[in-house]
């Protein structure tokens, strides 16, 4: 009689993240000794870097889902996942976040008050969102006052909807989905005291969050991502986009000689969304008299050669790739590919160690 207890009390979910130019999909398997990734898959589109219309995940929310639906049911029978319980990201576009400081209260007040208020804090009409707050901590005010800090998301139903389809036609069970920087805020920094900033470098877009105690708190964004920089090679060095994109990879800030000018080339783009960083970090700071403690990279970005060290010494604080297997277990046989996968599988982890479900 071993193990049957855990072995009942097994549960796996499949966390999903559509991105604008992959998809990746992480099975997660939670019991009450921890968690472990059973399997993943990873989907990538080149298409985008010719043709930008043709990305999985635009703003304009006119993505052709079917297609969507199609690359899923493909990457789920190439890696062999059997879930088909669902936890989705949001892309952070498609929400609107704010952190709103209350005086404390019970639950049941909290719901009532924001049932009111909430309309207040959000730019976009009520009736086209749907609404959700999380109480990601408390603080003591300049006036001495206790303050709950209430997270608070509004999401466009037109999205929501639009996921539900997504999943439904890959005959998948969608069971929850949350704003990406949740996710990424619950694998990066369960336990950390200090404030964390998670700087996601997509090919689209770059987000930047603010988390602490594996809460997200507070976020922005910007549009010059991987995608610009690649964008800028082609252009610079007169060579196709493809072959921008090779090269940033393989050379990122580290070239020298010959690829030195990749360097010069690359840093006026890193050097806008740094100085985003710094005015968020900023802005936190001011805000709510505490210092960001720790960068945490995370993205496809993230694996530009030299990033780390540059945005480091550029904002003055340690800048590490984020790791979401520090409390997650993985097959030994991955042992070899983990280095590539850390950041790249960091929001499907994320959405798979939901707890709530
Ligand atoms: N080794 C690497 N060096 C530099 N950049 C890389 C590397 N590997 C991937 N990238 C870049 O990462 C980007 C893709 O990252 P990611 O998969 O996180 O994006 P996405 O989630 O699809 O996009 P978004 O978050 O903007 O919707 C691309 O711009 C790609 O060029
Ligand atoms: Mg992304």
């Amino acid at each position: 009689m071993f193990g049957l207890q855990s072995l009942f009390g097994l549960k796996s979910y499949l966390g999903v993240d559509i991105g604008t130019t992959s998809i990746k999909v992480a099975e997660v398997v939670r019991s009450s000794n921890g968690a472990k990734l059973k399997n993943y898959g990873i989907l990538e589109t080149y298409t985008y870097l010719d043709r930008s219309n043709e990305a999985l995940q635009t703003s304009s929310l006119k993505l052709i889902d079917t297609e969507t639906a199609t690359y899923l049911k493909l990457l789920m029978s190439r890696a062999g996942i059997k879930t088909d319980r669902v936890v989705a990201s949001l892309p952070a576009f498609s929400a609107f976040t704010t952190l709103v400081e209350l005086p404390a209260m019970p639950p049941e007040d909290l719901a009532r008050t924001m049932q009111f208020q909430a309309k207040q804090y959000v730019p976009l009409p009520i009736a086209a969102v749907t609404l959700d707050w999380l109480k990601v901590g408390e603080r003591i005010d300049e006036n001495g006052a206790k303050k709950d800090q209430i997270f608070l998301i509004a999401i466009l139903n037109e999205q929501i909807n639009k996921y539900r389809k997504i999943f439904e036609a890959a005959d998948l069970k969608l069971v929850a989905m949350e704003v990406e920087g949740i996710s990424q805020a619950r694998v990066f920094t369960a336990g950390v005291k200090e404030p964390v900033m998670i700087i996601d470098i997509g090919a689209r877009s770059t987000g930047f969050s603010i988390a602490q105690n594996g809460f997200l708190k507070f976020t922005g964004q910007t549009d010059f991502a991987g995608g610009s920089l690649t964008q800028i090679l082609a252009s610079g060095l007169g060579v196709s986009t493809r072959k921008a994109e090779e090269l940033k990879k393989q050379h990122g800030l580290t070239g020298g000689g010959a690829t030195g000018e990749l360097s010069t080339l690359i840093r006026p783009i890193l050097d806008v969304i740094i100085n985003e960083a710094k005015r968020i970090k900023n802005n936190y700071e001011d805000t709510y008299k505490e210092k960001v403690g720790l960068i945490v990279l995370a993205g496809g970005g993230s694996r530009l050669p030299g990033v780390a060290n540059y945005i480091s010494q550029q904002l003055d604080i340690v800048a590490e790739k984020g790791n979401p297997f520090k409390k997650v277990e993985y097959p030994p046989e991955l042992t070899p590919l983990i280095e590539d996968l850390r950041t790249v599988l960091s929001t499907s982890i994320g959405l798979g160690l939901k707890s709530d479900l």
